[in-house]
């Protein structure tokens, strides 16, 4: 089935307060579904509390070692990465709540999802500090830098990139909290992590929903913004300290790389919206779907290169480890 515009679809410019309300009720349908499928899981049940003790300082404990950690060393890298990038939702919360507004159904997704991502940073805190995962220190002082610097979205010019960006964004959470934990070497955070991209998981099925209801709306308006937000996509974290060096490590790591990004967070949404597929648009509309397929294709081939790069990478590694017995 191809998504054809309604209707209503007009080519006029669609303003971001008619959309708002064009959309509200389909934010009510996808809130009250969103609200029958999510489980009210406890972020304490995910923390091994029987392994903390206190650390040095006012309790007078035991200092932080590397060798407490039981976390693989992209483990902890992701871990902080990730946690930091969770870290920021007060600014996240400021940017939806300014764009999307906090009345009426719009404004009960808002505060729903923001009590949501809460917990993600809780528990991935309370896991980290009673495991001993990482360095308290450094992730205290990473996090008052991220959170001073504040969080401006590339995509609050209109609504319609807003959505389209977290509807890619919740999904490139996802990959990367399950990625994390798979390459984590601990089953428990491992566990914890599963729990959190479930979530990430709903909230990119809600945007995504959304996304789908403003093709049939505005189709050449939508496409033109999933394009600027595809070719221009940036992680939320990009800001933190030491990113791009993170990230690096991540990308070689098969945490979250340019394969990844293509394979399992690109194409699935734009799939699911047939976005390459839609018939029916004007010239604006057709101009960025085609730009929007051009983009995929050089991406898939970036991802194709990065890959033997990465594989030949991991070869000369593992005959150095070979070779040093
Ligand atoms: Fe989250
Ligand atoms: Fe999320």
């Amino acid at each position: 089935m191809t998504i054809s515009p309604s209707p209503l679809a007009t080519s006029e410019t669609w303003t971001d307060a008619r959309l708002l309300y064009a959309l509200e009720e389909v934010v009510e349908t996808e809130l009250n579904r969103h609200l029958t499928v999510a489980k009210d899981w406890m972020p304490h049940e995910y923390v091994p509390w029987s392994e903390g003790r206190d650390f040095d300082g006012v309790m007078g404990g035991e200092p932080w070692a590397p060798e407490q950690s039981k976390v693989s060393a992209i483990g902890r890298t992701a871990l902080v990465v990730n946690l930091l990038t969770e870290d920021n939702l007060p600014s996240y919360h400021h940017e939806i709540a300014t764009l999307f507004g906090r009345d009426g159904a719009w404004g009960n997704w808002v505060h729903r999802w923001t009590a949501e991502e809460g917990r993600h940073g809780i528990v991935m805190r309370d896991y980290l500090l009673t495991t001993r995962a990482v360095d308290p220190v450094e992730l205290e002082r990473f996090r008052m830098a991220h959170m001073s610097e504040g969080f401006e979205s590339d995509n609050r010019h209109s609504m319609l990139h807003s959505v389209a960006y977290v509807a890619f964004q919740e999904l490139a959470t996802r990959i990367s909290h399950r990625n994390t934990g798979h390459h984590s070497g601990d089953p428990v955070c491992d566990r914890m992590l599963a729990r959190i991209a479930t979530d990430e998981n709903l909230h990119m099925v809600f945007y995504r929903n959304l996304l789908r209801k403003a093709f049939e709306l505005a189709p050449d308006q939508t496409m033109a913004a999933v394009r600027d937000v595809v070719v221009n996509f940036r992680m939320p974290g990009h800001g933190m300290p030491g990113f791009e060096r993170a990230a690096a490590q991540m990308a070689i790591g098969g945490i979250y790389n340019l394969r990844i990004h293509h394979d399992d967070v690109l194409q699935p949404v734009l799939r699911f919206l047939k976005a390459l597929d839609i018939s029916g648009l004007g010239p604006e509309g057709l101009a960025a779907q085609e730009e929007l397929g051009l983009f995929m294709e050089g991406l898939d081939g970036q991802a194709t290169k990065f890959d033997e790069r990465r594989e030949a990478l991991l070869a000369r590694r593992a005959a150095r480890r070979e070779a040093a017995g």
